[in-house]
């Protein structure tokens, strides 16, 4: 595992976090365990959580979220310590007006409800899960600088943001003397590329971080599903993933069934080419990857020493191109 400077901090990260979405949501402690005990056996330093994560997401129960960062909670005990806490606010806590987004109240009693599950006294890494277009940036700002004086937050990061929205907010925490966004969290494939157009070279040149998440696109680029299948028992897609249903579409089953021909030609197995591919782009921290098995996370864990040849970079780029219109 190869340990990486978190954008312009200090703070070093290995190339892989281990994402704990699917933790409490679709797998249960026991499972959870493996998935983490083979995660940091591995070398990996790196966890990443989210408050909202967990069964309430599908089944929009506020009561059942915070089921990952609960598991992680009873799961760490002393290795806490010798890892890289990352965990997320803003999303829907609660049915009132105030237990959401990034204003101060919301942020101040997030943080200690985030603490209280993780059973732990700071966060290295407290990220704004997405944008809130109705508080001020500011107003967010000056409460994250607040957490990061008190200790309980070590650095701020974000994610789900726009170039622009991290350069105003660089800008406001310049000016006020505030904390600034470390790192920045985007959804990042060979299947989702957007950020490629803005989002990477302004992180490359202003040193914030990039943690892309979901490196195989929930699991669509490991070849397990097919056009016009059912998708087999005990995965995502299976269980209903909105998300990972959006991107299934019959242009991408085809994108994908010719990165199988490739990946076969190369005898490299379909995840770990996805996950080194994320990994290959100079803009990239360290790629968010979910397991629901510890022989995923073994998969991932080789990835992360995956070096794609400039041809296969290239097949790729063909396979995977977006028309411009
Ligand atoms: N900031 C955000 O808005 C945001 C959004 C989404 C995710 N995230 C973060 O990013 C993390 C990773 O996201 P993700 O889980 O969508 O990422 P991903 O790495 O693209 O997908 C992981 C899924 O792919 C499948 N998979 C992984 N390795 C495999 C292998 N070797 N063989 C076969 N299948 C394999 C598994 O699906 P099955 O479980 O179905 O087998 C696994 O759950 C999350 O846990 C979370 O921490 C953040």
């Amino acid at each position: 595992m190869q340990f990486r400077r978190l954008g312009n901090s200090g703070l070093k990260v290995s190339n892989l976090c281990l994402g704990t979405m699917a933790f409490g949501r679709w797998i249960d402690e026991d499972s959870s365990a493996r998935v983490l005990d083979a995660a940091l056996d591995a070398g990996v330093n790196f966890v990443d959580t989210a408050d909202v994560y967990g069964k309430g997401m599908d089944n929009d129960t506020p009561d059942q979220k915070g089921e990952s960062e609960a598991i992680l909670g009873s799961l760490l005990g002393a290795r806490r310590q010798r890892l890289v806490l990352a965990t997320k606010v803003r999303g829907e806590m609660g049915r009132g007006p105030n237990e959401q987004g990034l204003s101060r109240g919301h942020i101040m009693a997030a943080v200690d409800a985030s603490l209280r599950r993780l059973r732990t006294d700071y966060i290295d890494l407290y990220q704004c899960h997405s944008f809130d277009p109705n508080t001020p940036i500011e107003e967010s700002l000056r409460a994250l600088d607040d957490l990061v004086r008190q200790g309980k937050v070590r650095y701020i990061g974000c994610s789900n943001f726009a170039a622009w929205q991290i350069a105003k907010a660089h800008g406001i925490s310049e000016r006020l003397g505030l904390a600034r966004f470390v790192s920045v969290q985007p959804q990042y494939s060979l299947l989702v590329r957007d950020v490629e157009g803005e989002l990477l070279p302004f992180c490359r040149s202003e040193g914030v971080g990039v943690i892309p998440y979901s490196p195989m696109a929930r699991g669509l680029l490991t070849g397990k599903y097919r056009k016009g299948e059912e998708p087999p028992a005990g995965t995502r897609a299976a269980a209903g993933e909105k998300r990972l249903h959006a991107l299934m579409s019959d242009e991408t089953f085809d994108r994908v069934e010719r990165f199988r021909a490739a990946c076969t030609e190369w005898g490299l197995a379909m995840p770990q080419v996805a996950t080194a591919w994320v990994l290959a782009n100079p803009a990239v921290t360290s790629a968010i990857v979910g397991a629901s098995k510890p022989e995923q996370v073994a998969d991932a864990a080789a990835a992360a020493e995956l070096q794609l040849s400039a041809e296969q970079l290239q097949t790729l780029d063909q396979i995977f191109a977006t028309p411009r219109g």
